[in-house]
């Protein structure tokens, strides 16, 4: 699947795995795609993407940009297993760091983090919108 196939399948399934929508369109996970620093690794079941993750690292530092799993694919472990591959392939590219942002009212993604030993660094008021929410900020020592 070519760059292009695969940035209409991630903004389909995003579509639905996010609860307001995908907070990328199509034209921007193909741009990430091409991006230099972007590890971006997908799980696919028959062309489809059932889960996928999305990091941007600058020297020793990355971002979790988007992570995500479609709803019938959930609790199954494929988040965890996305989430270890990519950081081995950080830690391949000299990351040792890796931050994110998420909801605050996002218990599923947090509890996830938080089970993978993420820590929280603290909370940005009203940084998101539609609807507006703080973000809490985490980091993970990979
Ligand atoms: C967060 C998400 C990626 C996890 O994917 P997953 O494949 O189901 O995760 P795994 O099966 O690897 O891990 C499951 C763990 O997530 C956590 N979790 C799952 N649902 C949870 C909930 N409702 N409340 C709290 N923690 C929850 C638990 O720690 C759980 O482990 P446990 O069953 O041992 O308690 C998935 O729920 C998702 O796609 N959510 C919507 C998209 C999103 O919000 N992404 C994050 C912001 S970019």
């Amino acid at each position: 699947m070519d760059n292009r196939q695969l940035a209409k399948r991630l903004s389909e399934s995003s579509d639905i795995i996010f609860k307001y929508g995908s907070p990328w369109s199509e034209a921007q996970f193909y741009d990430q795609l091409a991006q230099k620093n972007n590890i971006t690794h997908v799980k696919l079941e028959d062309d489809k993407v059932i889960g996928f993750i999305i990091c941007q690292f600058v020297l020793d530092e990355a971002e979790l940009l988007l992570i995500g799993v479609l709803p019938d694919y959930k609790n199954k472990g494929i988040a965890s297993t996305l989430l270890t591959e990519a950081c081995e392939l950080l830690k391949q590219s000299n990351v040792s760091h890796l931050f994110l942002e998420v909801r605050s009212q996002n218990e599923e993604a947090i509890g996830f983090y938080k089970k993978y030993q993420f820590k929280e660094l603290g909370v940005r008021k009203n940084y998101y919108h539609h609807p507006t929410d703080n973000a809490v900020m985490m980091q993970l020592e990979i």
